[in-house]
C-alpha cells in the first residue's frame, strides 16, 4: 500500500444547512462528511432558513457550530435587498459575503444594481466576496470587480462562455478568481437524463463542449475545485417539487485522484486547486501539524452506504474511482481513520473561522 501524505483540504462552498434544513444535514454530520472527504475546513453557505443575514442570524449559527464542528468552519453572510443595513455589522464574524445574482435553492436574490452596489460599498474590501452568477450575470460581476476594483470570486463556473470570459478578465488584469466543481467535470447533461432529480443542481449539468472548456482552464484560469455539498433527502428528490443540489464533500478527493490517476491533472495542480488557492483566495488562517493521508492505489466503487452525510446519498453511487482517504490529521491530532470509526472528531473540536476575536 502507497501513502501519500497532502495538506488539509479546503472546500470554500458547501452546505451545511443550519438552522432550519437539520434533516439534510447538520454541523457534526456534514463536518464528519468533510474529514472523510479530506477536508480539514469547509466554508459554509448561508442560504439557510432564516438565512445568515443579520448578524444576530449569524451569531445564532456561528454559536450552533462551535458546539458541533469536527473540523474549522467558516459562515458566508448572505446579501438581501432587506437588510443592506446590516451588512457591515455582519461582516465581523463572516468569512465572506455571498451574492446570488441567479436562481437557486432557498430565498436569497439580488436582483438590482441599487443593491449590489450597496454590497460593495458597505461591505469591506479586506472580506471576500462570492457570486453565483450564470450566464451574462458573470459579466456583471466582472464589471463590479473593474469598478470597485477589489476581488470577486466566481461560484460554481461550469459553462465554456463564462470560463473564457473570466479568461479575458484575468487576462486584462482583473481582480476575479472563479470555482468549479467536481459535477460539472464528471458529469453532463447526459448523466442529468439518466439521473433524474438526482443529476438536478444549479447550475445544471452541461453539455460535453463546456465540460472540455473546464478541463481545458483547470491549467491555468480555474483557481479552486469546490464541492458545492448541497444535500437534500432522497425523499425531498422524490417529491413534485424536488429541491436542486447534490452531495459532494465525500466524493470530490477521489474524483480528482482519478483525474490525476488518467494524466488529466497533476498532483501539484490537484493540491493547488483544493488547499493552496482555497486558502489564498479567502484568506484563511493556516492549520498547524494538519495533513491528509490517502492512498492513491486504492481501487473502489463510491457507494451511498459508506457515506457520512446525513443525505446519504450521491450522483457518484456506482462509479469506480481511484485513491482513498486514510486518515486525516487536524492540529497534531487524528480526525478521522478510514480503519476506525471511534479516531472521528468529536463534535466541538473544530474551529470558528473568523474567531471570536474576528481572525
Ligand atoms: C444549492 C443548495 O441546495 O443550497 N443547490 C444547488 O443546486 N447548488 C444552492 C446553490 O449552491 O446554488
Ligand atoms: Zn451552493
Amino acid at each position: 500500500m502507497t501513502t501519500l501524505r497532502l495538506p488539509g483540504l479546503v472546500d470554500v462552498h458547501t452546505h451545511l444547512r443550519v438552522p432550519g434544513g437539520e434533516h439534510k444535514e447538520d454541523f457534526a454530520t456534514g463536518t464528519a462528511a468533510a474529514l472523510s472527504g479530506g477536508f480539514t475546513c469547509v466554508l459554509a453557505m448561508p442560504n439557510t432558513s432564516p438565512p445568515l443575514v443579520t448578524r444576530t442570524a449569524l451569531q445564532g449559527a456561528r454559536q450552533l457550530a462551535q458546539a458541533s464542528i469536527r473540523c474549522d468552519v467558516g459562515l458566508f453572510g448572505g446579501a438581501s435587498p432587506e437588510h443592506i443595513d446590516d451588512l457591515a455589522a455582519l461582516a465581523e464574524h463572516a468569512v465572506g459575503l455571498k451574492i446570488y445574482l441567479n436562481d437557486t435553492f432557498g430565498p436569497l436574490r439580488v436582483e438590482d444594481l441599487p443593491t449590489l452596489q450597496a454590497c460593495f460599498d458597505r461591505w469591506p474590501r479586506t472580506k471576500p466576496i462570492a457570486m453565483h452568477a450564470e450566464g451574462q450575470s458573470v459579466a456583471v460581476g466582472i464589471g463590479l470587480a473593474a469598478a470597485y476594483h477589489r476581488p470577486v470570486h466566481f461560484c460554481h463556473i461550469s459553462r465554456r462562455d463564462e470560463i473564457e470570459l473570466i479568461a479575458s478578465a484575468k487576462q486584462a488584469g482583473l481582480p476575479v478568481t472563479c470555482e468549479v466543481t467536481p459535477h460539472h467535470l464528471f458529469l453532463t447533461e447526459a448523466d442529468a437524463h439518466r439521473l433524474g432529480p438526482l443529476g438536478d443542481m444549479r447550475p445544471r449539468l452541461a453539455r460535453q463542449d463546456d465540460q472540455d472548456a473546464l478541463w481545458q482552464h483547470l491549467a491555468n484560469t480555474v483557481d479552486c475545485i469546490a464541492t458545492d455539498h448541497a444535500p437534500h433527502t432522497l425523499a425531498e428528490k422524490a417529491s413534485d417539487n424536488p429541491p436542486p443540489g447534490v452531495a459532494g464533500l465525500e466524493t470530490s478527493l477521489p474524483l480528482m485522484l482519478t483525474a490525476v490517476r488518467q494524466g488529466r491533472l497533476t498532483m501539484a495542480r490537484l493540491v493547488e486547486l483544493m488547499a493552496v488557492n482555497p486558502r489564498r483566495v479567502f484568506g484563511l488562517p493556516d492549520q498547524a501539524d494538519t495533513f491528509v493521508e490517502i492512498d492513491p492505489d486504492a481501487r473502489y466503487e463510491i457507494a451511498n452506504h459508506a457515506l457520512h452525510t446525513k443525505c446519504g446519498w450521491t450522483p457518484f453511487a456506482g462509479m469506480q474511482v481511484w485513491g482513498r482517504v486514510q486518515r486525516v490529521v487536524l492540529r497534531g491530532a487524528v480526525a478521522y481513520d478510514s480503519d476506525d470509526p471511534d479516531q472521528m472528531a468529536q463534535p466541538g473540536s473544530g474551529r470558528l473561522v473568523p474567531g471570536n476575536d474576528g481572525r
